[in-house]
């Protein structure tokens, strides 16, 4: 049984100088965490990782350890390490976080994989948008390269990632750092099969990563003492749409109601929660309140961690014009080179927004409960999956509102607008 009176915050990937003094040293890191053990940068640590069950933190919640025993099966000892910190998700901000502040977990992390998988090459891959990350990051890769480093160094160069929702999809982060193009490429073949310049590449999500360095050093016992349900750790979480929004570190497990008084959000003041970001679902606050923030336990009730986000809507604010809004926002970030992708979001956007106005045209509900499911696995990415899982999940949740706006172009609610998470 967890002890439940434990306090949700944890600090492991946040531990050390108080986030105020920025960026960590590579003096202060080493000092208090130690070197990474001489034979971490092996492939040794991959049966450490399988053990600790660390599963990937930027969506998909894929074992880490497994995906590095692929990569490292077929490298020969040319592969790449792609440290995926391009964070488009609009509601996310804990990767940008982890980067400011703890750039050389990162980086550990990053030399940990290319010793596992055998890699000659590390790119540190930083959405454009985030300023202080890529500071840190290029200071924190100067830094190493002024020093003896142990492991020993391997080439590590930091790419601009374009400010698009799809530049972090694992084949589009691929395709921009390969021929400067941040569109998604039709799998296959995946990264780990042909990536960089034709090499097996390893795209890790930088918390993840971040992870990773930690379990090379305390091992994997110590990584799953941490957690309240099935999967075990920490994780980064943002959390939105409540007084007091940031970026914390939880144990797994943690409930929504444990993150809702940690942001000062009562539960009669909140109607939903968006869980995973725009590529997540909405739940229910009442179905929600409980649920433990736990990806493997979600994805077995049709939910998402993804990333993290944990956003809530205000019991005021209108979901179907917040879903509109999403809608036309992920329509607009289409890398406009698969039509159903093109034309259906877009459709679906424009038609959402109508039903959000109240200027639905009579046939406009059925239209999109039918294009929702109808768009899915249409796409070279899974860019649409993502959007209209988001669509299905807002007509279930408020279904109610959705025929309320499109039958009598009304809104119950007392603000006709946009207080959303
Ligand atoms: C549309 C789309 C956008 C994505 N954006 C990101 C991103 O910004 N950062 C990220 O780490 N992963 C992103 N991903 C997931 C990556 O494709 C990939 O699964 C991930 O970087 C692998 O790292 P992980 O196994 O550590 O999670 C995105 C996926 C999709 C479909
Ligand atoms: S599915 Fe959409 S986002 Fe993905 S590659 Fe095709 S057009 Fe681009």
């Amino acid at each position: 049984m967890p002890d439940l009176q434990r306090p949700v915050h944890q600090r492991r990937l946040l531990d050390g100088p108080p986030a105020l003094s920025g960026a960590e040293t590579l003096t202060s890191h080493v000092a208090r965490l130690g070197q990474l053990p001489p034979r971490a940068a092996s492939r040794e640590v991959i049966a450490t990782l399988e053990a600790s069950g660390l599963l990937g933190r930027g969506g998909a919640s894929f074992p880490v350890g497994r995906k590095w025993r692929t990569v490292a099966e077929r490298s020969g000892g040319r592969a790449t390490v792609l440290v995926n910190g391009a964070e488009g998700e609009p509601l996310s901000a804990k990767d940008r976080v982890l980067m400011a502040l703890r750039p050389h977990l990162v980086l550990d992390g990053a030399l940990l994989a290319a010793g596992a998988v055998g890699a000659e090459e590390i790119v540190v891959y930083v959405g454009a948008a985030h300023t202080a990350a890529r500071r840190s990051l290029e200071r924190a890769i100067a830094e190493r390269s002024a020093t003896a480093p142990s492991p020993p160094a391997i080439p590590t160069r930091l790419v601009v990632a374009p400010d698009r929702y799809v530049a972090g999809e694992e084949s589009a982060a691929v395709h921009f750092v390969t021929e400067a193009d941040a569109r998604p490429t039709v799998t296959p073949p995946r990264p780990f099969e042909r990536g960089i310049g034709g090499r097996p590449t390893l795209v890790q999500n930088v918390e993840s990563l971040g992870h990773a360095a930690l379990i090379a050093r305390f091992g994997a016992d110590w990584f799953r003492a941490a957690g309240r349900a099935e999967t075990r750790g920490t994780a980064l979480v943002t959390l939105t749409g409540v007084d007091r929004p940031g970026v914390h570190e939880i144990e797994l497990g943690t409930t929504v109601a444990a993150l809702a008084d940690l942001g000062g959000k009562a539960r009669a003041d909140t109607q939903g929660v968006l869980l995973g970001g725009y590529f997540g679902g909405w739940a229910a606050i009442d179905e929600a309140w409980d649920l433990a923030l736990d990806p493997i336990a979600l994805k077995a009730s049709r939910r998402a961690f993804g990333c993290g986000v944990v956003s809530f809507l205000a019991a005021d604010a209108c979901g179907v014009k917040t879903t509109a809004r999403i809608m036309d926002y992920m329509a607009g970030q289409s890398a406009a080179q698969c039509g159903p992708c093109v034309f259906g979001l877009r459709a679906i956007a424009d038609v959402t927004r109508r039903i959000g106005d109240g200027a639905a045209d009579t046939d406009d509900l059925a239209r999109i409960e039918r294009w929702a499911g109808q768009l899915a696995g249409r796409g070279a990415c899974r860019h649409p999956d993502g959007a209209v899982g988001l669509l299905a999940s807002a007509l279930s949740v408020f279904g109610e509102e959705f025929v309320r706006h499109a039958s009598l172009g009304r809104c119950s609610r007392p603000e006709f607008g946009e207080k959303a998470a």
